[in-house]
Parts: structure tokens; sequence; C-alpha cells
């Protein structure tokens, strides 16, 4: 069912730090910040040729990220996206399957203009997942 690693999203405290480690010292090709209202983020993306890392940093009181970077004052993984064909269907699979779908369970349009979803961390060994459909 699951199909691409879509992006690895880390918390990170100090976004344009964060961004310039990534462009100066890692040599990566590194996105403008953008404003993710709906999400509560403001995202940075780092282009690679397998995959994506997204650099999340708090937007607004209510960030989710806010209590994540509490925990992890130097920021740290935050979730893994996979890519899937079928957002609903995927999701119906796994709430048969037992699995526990964040918020209300219907699809938000995550970073990329896609339909997005997250499953509890306590249901996948510790981490949260993001399923896109693509
Ligand atoms: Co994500």
């Amino acid at each position: 069912m699951i199909g691409r690693l879509n992006h690895v999203a880390i918390a990170v405290p100090d976004l344009a730090a964060a961004a310039a480690q990534y462009r100066n010292v890692l040599g990566g090709r590194v996105s403008e910040p953008l404003d993710q209202p709906a999400h509560g983020v403001t995202v940075v993306f780092v282009e690679l040729p397998n995959t994506k890392i997204e650099l999340l940093s708090p937007l607004g009181a209510d960030s989710p990220i806010h209590g994540f970077l509490a925990r992890n004052p130097s920021g740290g993984m935050h979730h893994l996206c996979y890519e899937v064909d079928d957002i609903l269907a995927a999701r119906d699979r796994l709430v048969a399957g037992g699995a526990r779908v964040l918020g209300d369970g219907e699809p938000k349009t995550g970073a990329h203009d896609k339909p997005v979803l997250f499953l509890h961390p306590k249901d996948f060994s510790g981490t949260l997942i993001e399923l896109e459909q693509v």
C-alpha cells in the first residue's frame, strides 16, 4: 500500500539557521520559507535526488510544533511521509486494521497541495506517519 518516501520532516527551533546549514554546510538545494497557516508551520524544503527533507518551524501560538520543540529543544525528526495512490482507501484499510488517524479522520491539503493524513505515532513504533496521495 505505501509507496515512495515523499519526505522526512525535521522540526527546528531556528528555521533560518537550519536552512543555512543545509544550504551552506550540506550543500543542499534549499527552498525559500513557506508559511502554511492551516498546519501551523513554516516549511523549508530541501530537494534530494531520491526524496525531500522538510524543515518545520512553528507558525502561530497553536502550532503543533511548539510541544515537540519543548520536548526536543535542539529539534529532531518529526514525521515520515509515505506516498499512497488512494488516500481514502488507505485510511479505510488502516482504520479497519486498528490504526488511529489523527484529527477528524478526513484528509487535509498538505504542504504540496495534495491530500494528507497523519497516523498516531503509538501505532507505528513511536513515529508520526503522514500519508500523501500522489
Ligand atoms: Co510532512
